[in-house]
């Protein structure tokens, strides 16, 4: 499994403009419980810092730009979304950081269960004693 799982969704739109659709188990590929944005990110802020132990998520950077983070508990790897027919699959048990947001960012994410504090990582060392079992 590579740390970096990019979907590319197709673009639908004309002359008129863009237009995505996602279809859950379709170009998403899980049933989808959850939306969630995020917008208005202020300058220098990062955010992301933990891991699912279930939950699968599919972020699209829909306007603007951010640096993804992706990390297993052995390799990272970095990739900078920019398109709205681009999305990132976070995986369970993958360490994720969202940094360099543009001003303008609006951040979609697809979630496949609601949301449940529970299935949280966020403590790092404790991430990478669960990632090496
Ligand atoms: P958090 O997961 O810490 O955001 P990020 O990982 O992007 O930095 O969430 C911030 C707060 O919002 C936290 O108190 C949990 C809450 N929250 C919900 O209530 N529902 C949700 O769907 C999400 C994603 C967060």
């Amino acid at each position: 499994m590579s740390l970096i799982n990019l979907i590319e969704f197709n673009r639908l739109g004309d002359e008129r403009g863009g237009l995505i659709s996602l279809e859950q188990n379709k170009n998403i590929p899980f049933d989808i419980k959850r939306v969630y944005y995020i917008f208005d990110t202020q300058q220098g802020v990062a955010r992301g810092f933990h891991a699912h132990k279930d939950l699968q998520q599919v972020a699209i950077c829909v306007k603007g730009s951010c640096r993804f983070l992706m990390d297993d508990g052995h390799n990272k790897a970095e990739i900078v979304l920019d398109k709205p027919n681009q999305g990132i699959l976070i995986d369970v048990m993958q360490w994720h950081e969202m940094h360099d947001f543009s001003e303008d960012c609006v951040l979609l994410v697809l979630a496949s269960d609601y949301y449940d504090e529970a299935d949280y990582i966020r403590n790092y060392d404790d991430f990478l004693t669960a990632s090496v079992k």
